[in-house]
């Protein structure tokens, strides 16, 4: 990237020197050379990865005064399905690096030790209450409090230094969360009950051989419960009405059915099922897109999309096109608060295809996504929904779901608020 950056300065120079040189013989070289430049920047543009990140309340809010306030979130389940989340990407957090974060109504403090192994505790001190993400440093495989100097194992949370007490208590302790890094991300397994992780992040091997690259990532911030995310692939009936409309007419549900962009249209053949055991945390969506421009099938934006649920926060979408190759999507779903979701989409994609391909998918992706979060961000969770037949996937998803609750969840009234 350096280099071409070095290039365009370059031809830069040279263009104005051509320019400079008036408009005799230097006319010519000069805009070829500007022609050039400009092709350079283009192709430096398309090949950057796509950054898109939304900030909470920046999408799905249509301008109707008073309309949060008036919005009642309804019977929703527990907050806090068990489960893997993404806390954050592994290169955000170096050797030596203390960060803090926060989910599941949480403080978390996240370090990393010379060594290269991530660890994850509360972020309040047991001693008294400092957060040891602001200031903490990493010593060996502790992190140190920034308050009086109390050092915690990041493998077990013990404390092992007291630097002016003459016995460390056995008691004393930070909380841990199990942690794992997979896909380059930094997960963390919560579990109400504290029960240990029962299932496992799968690897997927084409980013760890670095067959598929990382081509851009996009972020949003929902206001809806938690489950409200993955019942949307079981709710196949939306799919011709929400995302029929072409890409091309936008995210503002006021205007997505307009006459101007009728001429094309998505089409959406979609199966849901849980999957068998030993990966009952599992569910597959399988759905088959199709384009029609004047009604002509436009067979170019064909796409075979494998979704795999991986428990409550993760879903691995495959796609696959005919001469455009292979790829995936990584969606991440990690409760903030009970009705507010940091979603998080990543492509990787295949090497030899050139980068706005997958990032002409990332954004389609990204359009049809913020249609849903319009409907997310005002909608009620309807434990009873009044379902027809053709909509029997979406109670077939809500049994599949309940495992990753347990009894002791908490419970969460909008009235109320958190209820242990
Ligand atoms: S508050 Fe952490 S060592 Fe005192
Ligand atoms: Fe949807």
């Amino acid at each position: 990237m350096g280099s071409v950056r070095w290039g365009g300065a370059v031809l830069l120079a040279a263009a104005a020197a051509g320019l400079a040189a008036g408009p005799g013989r230097g006319a010519l070289p000069a805009a070829a050379l500007l022609f050039l430049l400009l092709l350079l920047l283009l192709l430096l543009a398309c090949a950057r990865p796509l950054e898109l990140r939304r900030g909470p309340g920046q999408v799905g809010c249509l301008p109707v005064s008073g309309l949060s306030r008036a919005r009642r979130p309804g019977a929703t389940p527990p907050p806090y399905p068990n489960g893997w989340y993404r806390l954050l990407d592994s290169p955000q957090l170096p050797r030596g690096a203390v960060l803090s974060v926060a989910l599941l109504g949480e403080q978390l403090a996240a370090f990393r030790t010379q060594d290269g192994q991530a660890y994850v505790v509360d972020a309040y001190c047991p001693h008294l209450g400092a957060n040891l993400a602001v200031g903490g440093r990493v010593l060996g495989n502790c992190i140190e409090c920034p308050f009086h100097g109390w050092q915690f194992r990041g493998e077990d949370g013990k404390c092992t230094s007291i630097p002016y007490a003459e016995k460390v208590p056995d008691f004393a302790k930070v909380r841990t969360w199990p942690s794992c890094e997979v896909n380059g991300m930094l997960l963390v397994w919560y579990h109400c009950d504290g029960v240990s992780p029962t299932w496992a992040v799968p690897e997927q091997r084409e980013i760890t051989t670095e067959e598929w690259v990382f081509r851009g990532q996009t972020e949003h911030f929902i206001n809806a419960h938690i489950q409200e995310i993955p019942e949307n692939a079981a709710d196949t009936a939306h799919l011709t009405f929400l995302h029929g409309p072409a890409i091309l007419s936008g995210t503002d549900l006021r205007y997505t059915k307009s006459k101007l962009w009728d001429f094309m249209k998505h089409i959406w053949k979609a199966e849901w099922q849980p999957e068998p055991e030993p990966n009952k945390h599992c569910a597959q969506l399988l759905v088959k897109h199709r384009a029609t421009v004047f009604g002509k099938h436009f067979s170019l934006l064909d796409l075979t999309v494998s979704a795999r649920q991986v428990g409550p926060g993760l879903v691995f979408l495959i796609f696959e096109h005919a001469f455009l190759g292979h790829g995936i999507i990584l969606q991440t779903v990690t409760p903030m608060e009970p009705l507010l979701q940091n979603v998080v989409h990543k492509i990787y994609y295949q090497k030899n295809m050139p980068a706005i391909i997958p990032k002409f998918i990332l954004k389609a992706e990204c359009i049809q996504f913020e249609r849903d979060i319009t409907i997310w961000n005002n909608k009620q969770y309807l434990p009873k929904p009044l379902l027809v037949k053709e909509d029997s996937t979406i109670q077939k998803h809500r049994r599949w779901y309940a495992q990753f609750y347990s009894e002791k969840s908490m419970k969460f009234t909008a009235q109320e608020g958190l209820d242990w």
